[in-house]
């Protein structure tokens, strides 16, 4: 089972070739670095890039898996969230090859596509249920309950700043550039970790949610009785300093979600901020300290935006229901929920 999958829900045109789910075919990703000198994405920008990019990231990707759009059985496509201008292009796009080509279609939730990216080059039976995931982007910082591989609960959510978003905010306030994560977290390898006392903001004592822009607004703060221009080992420091408190933060959550589901066997880490090195080596470590199974994307390119995520996804929806790939048009959604992408199943006319 061959998926042609496309994700272009914010400033990454990406183009994959998906075999039953797992085997990574191709993954072809154009980022458009022209946003950088902005500090964040302009959504204008960001649109007519995709308008230029799809076509040489399809060609790239049908070409890397040498295979031609006859040969696929399904194409997948990012119906939301994201910029709606952005979202616009994969869905224009894949409902015309499916038009076209008479293949269905199937719509897939973009934080969906960032869970399943830990199908990508394992065997489906390594990951059992119910796993905790921790799902970390520039635009979310959930955690769900995966209770089997189309049935997602959300525990916790963040009130306001998603974690990736902190990261590039420190990263604008001390002039790094964007996206701030691996600049970042490349400048808190040098840096002491303790060398700035910042908030873990937990929320109430069982809370699940998460909270950033404390943390964000100390940095400022800290930053605005600084004097100019910042030292090197100042901002190694802070960094540093900043990267450690957002571990605090996501093992002081984990442990919550473990001691109140203790049947969970597994942790997973997924969305661009899971590319995060030290991250990962502390809720790897407290995994094992806990006698549970860690998992985070494979390879880096899973972890941030990419298309193989939505093609792993879109198997998933396949296996649990063939119906859902009736689609005939695929409308973008800047504000999908997760309950809306799995309402298509249980028989529903979609
Ligand atoms: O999942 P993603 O590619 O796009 C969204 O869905 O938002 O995540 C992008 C976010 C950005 O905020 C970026 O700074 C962050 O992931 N990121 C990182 C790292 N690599 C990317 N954050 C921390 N450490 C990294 N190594
Ligand atoms: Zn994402």
């Amino acid at each position: 089972m061959k998926i042609l999958a496309f994700e272009t829900s914010c400033d990454d045109t990406a183009v994959a070739v998906i075999e039953d789910g797992h085997i990574v075919k191709s993954n072809v990703r154009l980022t458009q670095t022209e946003h950088n000198d902005y500090g964040g994405v302009v959504p204008e920008i960001a649109a007519r890039l995709h308008a230029e990019n799809w076509q040489p990231t399809l060609r790239q990707a049908l070409s890397d898996a040498h295979c031609e759009i006859q040969d696929i059985d399904l194409i997948a496509c990012t119906k939301g969230p994201g910029l709606q201008t952005s979202l616009l292009t994969g869905t224009t796009v894949a409902s015309f090859f499916s038009l076209i080509h008479q293949k269905t279609l199937i719509p897939v939730h973009h934080i969906y596509g960032h869970i399943c990216a830990n199908f990508l080059e394992r065997s489906p039976a390594n990951i059992v249920f119910p796993s905790l995931v921790l799902t970390v982007s520039g635009g979310h910082t959930q955690m769900h309950l995966w209770q089997s591989p189309t049935d997602i609960k959300i525990l916790g959510s963040t009130l306001d700043d998603a974690a990736g978003e902190a990261f590039d905010k420190v990263a604008k306030m001390l002039g790094l550039g964007y996206p701030g994560g691996p600049i970042v977290s490349k400048r808190a390898e040098k840096g002491d970790r303790k060398a700035v006392d910042l908030p873990k903001i937990y929320l109430a004592k069982d809370s699940l949610d998460f909270s950033f822009s404390g943390l964000k607004a100390s940095v400022y703060r800290y930053l605005a009785k600084t004097p100019k221009p910042f030292t090197d080992s100042l901002i190694n420091d802070l960094c540093a300093s900043f990267e450690f408190t957002v571990g605090k933060i996501f093992l002081q959550k984990v442990k919550r979600v473990i001691d109140r589901y203790p049947d969970i066997q597994q942790v997973h880490f997924v969305g661009g901020v899971s590319a995060n090195r030290y991250l990962n080596q502390i809720l790897s470590d407290f995994c094992i300290s806990q006698n549970r199974t860690f998992f985070t994307p494979k390879n880096k390119a899973y972890s941030t935006d990419n298309a193989a995520m939505i093609g792993a996804a879109a198997y998933q929806m396949w296996l649990k229901d063939p119906k859902i790939a009736s689609v005939q048009h695929l409308d973008a959604n800047a504000r999908y929920t997760l309950q809306e992408a799995f309402s298509g199943f249980s028989n529903k006319p979609v």
